[in-house]
């Protein structure tokens, strides 16, 4: 066993480890990634043995791994995991841990934050007892703190004991794989690339629609709402891969210039009621761990603009909601008609469930009439069998590409630190012109008034 890498989960008895990340230990075993190829150290405060938590991980690997379950696979994987108990809110306890990993000869650290970022600091703290536990590299969840001052604290305890570029904060929409194929659709076909701007497109459309509720989670949702949970991390960051520049070369730095840019250019709306639609899908307010009287969006549409030479002028659509009709993440791009009258030319980018690129142009009817039609071409990447088993999950691809230390496909500081910025005003406008959180039916598309919203400039969403 490769000791000089351990892989080490906070929070291995909670929803996040046993759906996402042991499943995804599991699929990189699977498919032969030699990446993780050391311990896997779950803490948690219940009292297991290894024995009984390699028991209890496996059927989740069966319920919730991409890759069907071998029992001889889920068995070398399982060899690897061994189960620390302790209390990681108790500093004192870390003094143990640290002569755990010595009597075991861990080594190379990664930590997973699989925890609520009130955590993360007792955690630090308790690290610098752990022998070599700065120099190793820390992965964390969003949302990095409930505000702007929360995020710059965070970071500021986080960047005083791991460096700066062994910080990984997990993005995981970065890890879907029709996200990441948004830069090659766009770069190398020429046909969009040359008309990928507001001179030729009406509109873009970003979509992440969800049937769930908050379910178990109204405790951490009620404190954050839509634009945090969602609008300010996952659908930003589509914003800019889907509206930044070509990224000068192949790097993380060149891509993530670009990405900054289009932040940057981001405009603050003038009049929130032209540009924002709140809305809270009705029983939310009984569901577990949410004040009585919330006022916390579970909805939100926002109408932006990019002030630069590209874009100026043209609107960015993009909402998210949960409690919906369904469960759909997409991006449209809409082009300008050529004349008048003429349906419009749509590109929609499939994100999930289904994965693939739709294209609507036109074409003439058949026969004598010149009448125009419309040809679909729906090309469904996630329909074929090979392309399902071959796509990796979005904690597989980047819990691997934390441990080749790749950065790009994860949040960086000054990104959500422009979004946040962004996110907070927004709200404070939006607040301070007293406008209503809508209510809508769960089942329903949202508020009617985020339609309106589109209505009142001629668009309309894109379903
Ligand atoms: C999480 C949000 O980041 O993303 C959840 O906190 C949301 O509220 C989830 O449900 C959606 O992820 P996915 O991958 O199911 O679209």
């Amino acid at each position: 066993m490769n000791k000089e890498q351990t892989f080490t989960i906070f929070g291995g008895t909670g929803d996040l480890t046993f759906r996402k990340l042991i499943p995804a230990l599991y699929n990189m075993a699977a498919a032969d990634n030699e990446q993780l190829n050391g311990q896997i150290v779950i803490i948690g405060r219940r009292d297991y043995t290894s024995e009984a938590y390699r028991k209890l991980a496996g059927e989740w690997v069966e319920k919730f791994a991409r890759l069907s379950y071998r029992e001889e696979i889920y068995k070398e994987l399982a060899e690897r995991i061994v189960y620390y108990r302790m209390d990681f809110t108790d500093e004192e306890e870390y003094k143990g841990l640290d002569e755990f990993y010595r009597a075991s000869g861990a080594g190379g650290h990664i930590f997973y934050f699989a925890v609520a970022p009130r955590f993360f600091g007792t955690i630090v703290k308790g690290l610098k007892a752990v022998h070599g536990a700065g120099s190793g590299k820390v992965v964390i969840e969003k949302p990095f703190g409930e505000n702007l001052k929360a995020a710059e604290e965070l970071n500021i305890m986080m960047e005083a004991f791991f460096q700066p570029d062994h910080i990984y904060r997990i993005d995981h929409y970065l890890g879907k794989e029709m996200v990441r194929n948004i830069q090659t659709i766009r770069f190398a076909n020429p046909i969009f690339s040359n008309i990928w701007d507001a001179e030729h497109i009406e509109c873009i459309q970003i979509s992440a629609l969800e049937e769930v509720g908050v379910e178990t989670r109204g405790g951490y949702y009620d404190h954050s709402g839509a634009l945090k949970d969602m609008m300010q991390n996952h659908l930003f960051q589509i914003l800019t891969i889907v509206a930044m520049d070509r990224p000068q070369g192949p790097g993380v730095e060149e891509m993530h210039r670009e990405q900054m840019k289009v932040l940057q250019a981001l405009a603050l709306p003038e009049d929130a009621t032209k540009s924002a639609v709140l809305g809270q899908y009705r029983g939310y307010r009984s569901e577990q761990a949410v004040a009585a009287h919330s006022a916390t969006e579970t909805y939100a549409a926002l109408r932006l603009f990019v002030e630069n030479d590209r874009w100026r002028g043209m609107p960015f659509y993009i909402r998210t909601g949960k409690k919906l009709t369904k469960r759909e993440m997409q991006v449209a791009v809409v082009f300008k008609s050529p004349v008048p009258g003429v349906p419009q030319n749509i590109l929609n980018i499939k994100i999930q469930p289904t994965e693939g690129v739709y294209l609507q142009f036109n074409i003439k009817r058949p026969g004598e009439l010149d009448e125009i039609i419309q040809a679909k071409m729906d090309f469904c990447q996630s329909c074929s069998y090979i392309n399902q088993m071959n796509t990796p999950e979005a904690y597989e691809r980047l819990i691997g590409a934390c441990i080749r230390g790749e950065r790009s496909w994860f949040s960086q500081w000054d990104q959500v630190e422009t979004s946040w910025n962004y996110v907070d005003a927004l709200r404070e406008r939006y607040v301070s012109q007293r406008l209503p959180v809508y209510a809508y039916e769960p089942g329903n598309a949202g508020p009617d008034e985020a339609d309106r919203m589109l209505e009142r400039y001629g668009h309309a969403w894109f379903d």
